[in-house]
């Protein structure tokens, strides 16, 4: 008897790094000649709303398996973040650009978002919304680790407009989690859900990691049943990475933890947790986001499907503004100076050349799954195959994509790749310069630890 074959996977590793934007921010700013290049000094060519994300980069506890840039919390350095972060609003607030544009979202992320104190978090809402115009029905999202709130400051945030939250839970499970270093117990967390909804804040998504040391499909099912019971509208499910710098880089190079899946376990994960969610009546939305019928985000909608601007403010925060994607400074000194100076803080940005625009359109658009005709048309003039046609054919005959009068989308396999199919549509130019920005993030890390003042990122404090 012949055994059935597995198919062949059609990459051979997993990209887990996610499309934020195209092309990835690269040149060093001329700092006179930003302003123009965004062409900040006359209104925005399109009337539509805008999307507004503003960085909080600060952690009151230092996740072990967390690679993102943070500092260990303090007050003071919080206080003093929070009057550069509102002249940095005060400068773009400033400009014709801005001054009549409307904004459909804000979404305030970290680090910690939460970690701001209630009426700090009223004041920087306020702040942005006397600046700028806000829709009527704005989406105003607070991502929240679970251990900086309580049930009064959930009250409080929700009155100062905060109408989505976003808990970084990771998992439900004890164990998995103790051998993660997950900063809270699934309890607190099934808590703050509830304290969320008492406080009328409706939307509430979660974040979930799966491939967690020791975890099986059958802890995947299980977080994804407790966050539904808690009354969870949207999950994010995020693959494990085990980044350089990271306390749990460290655990596992020392084998002090275990457990963590090769590759086919992270798809079978994956696979389990799709299937699991879909039966729940959640349908995918974007390559990691999860959502009930009638909810929608707004947020990712307006930068990752409608291509609005994405004002980002705060240190280290990325953006698209007029066709130019900038990263900011992290570093909250050389923050403060540039802010300071009136300049937008950027470490690197450019205009999107125009032969990138439509790969932009076709990586950030297939990240939420599928890149419509019309909109492709619409924006390029173009049918996708006029410019893509050797690439849309080979991704479809490695059963990736589907294309047809409504678009381009991906298949289940090739959802499950969405990154590498996006990105399958970088250039080879903007493929070597993210090679080279994940190298410079890499050796940055340590620059960015050494400012800690003795307490270091991706460890506990
Ligand atoms: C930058 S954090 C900000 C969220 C917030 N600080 C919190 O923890 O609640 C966003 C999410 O990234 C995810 N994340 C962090 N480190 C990760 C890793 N090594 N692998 C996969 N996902 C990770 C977590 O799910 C986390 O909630
Ligand atoms: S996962 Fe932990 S360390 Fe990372 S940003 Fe969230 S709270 Fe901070």
């Amino acid at each position: 008897m012949t055994a059935t074959k597995e198919p062949a996977l059609p990459f051979t590793a997993r990209d887990r790094y996610p499309v934020m934007c195209y092309p990835m921010p690269w040149a060093s700013p001329d700092y006179p000649a930003i302003a123009s290049q965004m062409g900040l000094g006359s209104p925005a060519p399109t009337p539509g709303p805008k999307a507004m994300y503003m960085h909080i980069p600060f952690c009151q506890y230092l996740c072990g398996f967390c690679p993102f840039v943070k500092y260990k919390q303090d007050p003071e350095r919080i206080r003093q973040y929070l009057v550069d972060l509102k002249r940095e609003i005060d400068n773009y607030g400033a400009t014709p650009y801005f001054r009549d544009a409307a904004f459909g979202s804000l979404y305030m992320g970290g680090g910690t978002a939460s970690i701001l104190e209630p009426e700090q978090l009223a004041d920087l809402v306020g702040h942005a919304r006397s600046v700028f115009t806000f829709a009527p029905d704005a989406e105003i999202t607070l991502e929240c680790s679970p251990i900086t709130v309580d049930e009064d400051k959930l009250r409080q945030v929700a009155q100062a407009g905060v109408n989505r939250v976003s808990f970084g839970v990771q998992t439900f499970d004890d164990e998995v989690g103790r051998a993660s270093d997950v900063a809270q117990d699934g309890d607190t967390s099934r808590r703050v859900i509830g304290w969320a909804q008492a406080a009328g804040i409706d939307h509430i998504s979660i974040d979930l990691i799966y491939n967690l040391p020791g975890q099986t499909a059958e802890h995947v099912r299980s977080d994804i049943d407790s966050a539904l019971a808690a009354g969870v509208k949207q999950v994010t499910m995020f693959p494990l990475s085990v980044m350089p710098h990271t306390k749990l880089f460290r655990d596992v190079n020392e084998r002090k933890v275990a457990g963590i899946g090769e590759l086919d376990h992270e798809l079978e994960l994956a696979r389990v947790a799709a299937e699991h969610l879909g039966e729940r009546g959640l349908a995918q939305t974007s390559v990691p986001d999860f959502s009930l019928p009638e909810v929608t985000y707004r947020h990712a909608q307006l930068h990752f499907t409608e291509f609005e601007d994405l004002l980002g403010l705060g240190a280290g925060a990325m953006g698209t503004v007029n066709e130019y994607t900038y990263v900011n400074v992290a570093e909250l000194k050389r923050y403060r100076e540039l802010t300071e100076q009136g300049l937008p803080p950027i470490n690197a940005g450019q205009q999107t050349p125009e032969s990138e625009r439509p790969r932009a359109t076709m990586a950030m658009g297939l990240r939420m799954l599928e890149v419509k005709r019309s909109t492709f048309v619409a924006r390029h003039g173009v049918q996708p195959e006029d410019l893509f046609g050797p690439l849309l054919t080979e991704l479809t005959d490695r059963d990736l994509i589907v294309v047809d009068d409504d678009g381009v989308r991906l298949t289940p396999t090739g959802t499950l790749f969405g990154y590498d199919v996006a990105k399958a549509f970088y250039s080879d130019q903007i493929k070597a310069v993210g090679q080279k920005l994940a190298e410079s993030l890499a050796r940055k890390r340590d620059v960015i630890d050494l400012e800690l003042n003795g307490s270091h990122s991706g460890g506990t404090a």
